[in-house]
């Protein structure tokens, strides 16, 4: 028998296949097939980089084996192997392993609630979050408050304000965190449907002031191919609830996409469609504090005012709680406009907002508007003579820059 290892798992029946893990390994250990997300036995050198990072624990799973399991065999799994509990690691006494380990989960549980140890840090006066309070196995069951359309009747675009109430289940979330929802039924091969990740778009004290409830921004999500209209298991699921419909609810999740508590921080906010519910979560937790002292800049695009998910009551803020840049992609008498173009036009205000110490920059939305707002970033910085890229590693360093993008 060859010698027992400590070996690096990933429970598939929790993770959400976000590819976090994958993008965070500086040695590509991690890998995927369509069904699991893997780690591989002969790469990972167990650095531990990819824990902090992973919104919902999957990643931070272990075996003592003799044999590590290959690549093939954990592409096949549906739930992890069961311990082989006569294997110890050598020197080390029975039943001294599993204290070790025990102990390992918590220092890394306790750096993921602090968001230490990871590539992302939490703002330095951030709340600290809790985090896998409701799991697969044992979710929380909310109930549906209501269920809005929000994009006007111009548009297919169905993206909706869903409020769950937790009733009398303790689901405490800070703004910027995310829920898993689980949707009934099963996929086409017989197996649960995977848990998806929606941002919180209410402020921690609820969608209604000291209600056990929060609220969700969901799109439907529909795409047609040759012909064939498909719509997204989860969101189809979430946008069709009723009220008093009960919904499996997992998490909370994420340890750094957080506000900072310090009223005097100034926040800039980019985000494209739904990628604003974390950011009426924040200005609306400040609204109620009448904070007003640290500068909410929003750059918001969307297709149409009619699709820009709370057009309405984010017109209705005042300018001494928040700068509103709202931009429009498909305007019939004006020319096509990103959230990019915005910031390079209001380019001085960034700059100046950048070199303040007490800034932080949050970007959450389309996957493709990241390297368009880089961009943007790099030439107003360079334009106000500052370096973005010494500067964005300082503020991620610092806590002070967040990117969340699907
Ligand atoms: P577009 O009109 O080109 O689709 P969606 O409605 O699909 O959620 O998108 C929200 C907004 O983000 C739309 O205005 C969309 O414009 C815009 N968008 C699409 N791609 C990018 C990108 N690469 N950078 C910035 N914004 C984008």
């Amino acid at each position: 028998m060859t010698t027992p290892i400590r070996q690096h798992l990933i429970d598939p029946e929790i993770c959400i296949r976000c590819n976090t893990c994958e993008e965070t390994c500086p040695i590509n250990a991690v890998t995927h097939n369509e069904d699991n997300y893997v780690v591989d036995p002969a790469i990972c050198n167990a650095c531990l980089d990819c824990i902090s990072p992973c919104p919902t624990g999957a990643i931070d799973n272990w075996r003592i084996v003799s044999t590590p399991y290959s690549l093939e065999e954990q592409f096949e799994w549906d739930e992890l192997p069961e311990e082989d509990e006569n294997l110890t690691l050598e020197e080390t006494a029975p039943g001294a392993v599993e204290e070790a380990l025990e102990d390992e989960v918590s220092r890394l549980l306790a750096e993921a609630h602090a968001g230490l140890g990871g590539k992302s840090k939490p703002p330095a006066s951030a709340s600290t979050p809790y985090v896998n309070l409701y799991t697969r196995g044992e979710p929380a069951v909310a109930k549906v408050a209501g269920n809005f359309r929000l994009t006007d009747g111009t548009t297919d675009s169905d993206i909706r304000h869903i409020v769950l109430d937790f009733g009398s289940h303790s689901f405490p979330v800070l703004e910027g965190q995310s829920i898993g929802i689980v949707p009934p039924g099963v996929d086409a091969k017989g197996r649960p449907h995977h848990v998806r990740l929606y941002s919180v778009a209410s402020p921690r004290d609820g969608e209604r002031p000291n209600h056990n409830n929060l609220s969700l921004t969901v799109k439907r999500d529909v795409a047609v191919v040759e012909g064939v209209r498909h719509e997204g298991v989860a969101s189809s699921y979430l946008c069709d609830l009723k009220k008093g419909d009960e919904v499996k609810v997992t998490g909370p999740f994420g340890t750094s996409f957080l506000m900072p508590n310090d009223p005097e921080a100034n926040i800039i906010m980019v985000c494209t469609g739904t990628g604003s519910a974390p950011f009426r979560a924040m200005t609306e937790r400040r609204r109620r504090r009448r904070e007003t002292r640290g500068t909410l800049l929003l750059f918001f695009g969307a297709r149409t005012p009619g699709e820009l998910p709370y057009f309405g009551p984010l017109m209705k803020l005042p300018d001494r709680l928040i700068r509103k840049e709202l931009c429009f992609s498909r305007l019939d008498d004006q020319p096509k406009e990103y959230v990019q173009d915005r910031m390079r036009k209001k380019g001085d205000g960034v700059a100046a907002l950048l070199g303040e110490q007490k800034t932080h920059l949050y970007v959450c939305g389309l996957k493709g508007m990241e390297s368009g707002v880089t961009e943007a970033l790099e030439s107003l910085c360079r334009e106000a003579g500052l370096d973005w890229k010494s500067l964005a590693e300082r503020m991620r360093d610092e806590g002070r820059y967040h990117v969340e993008t699907y």
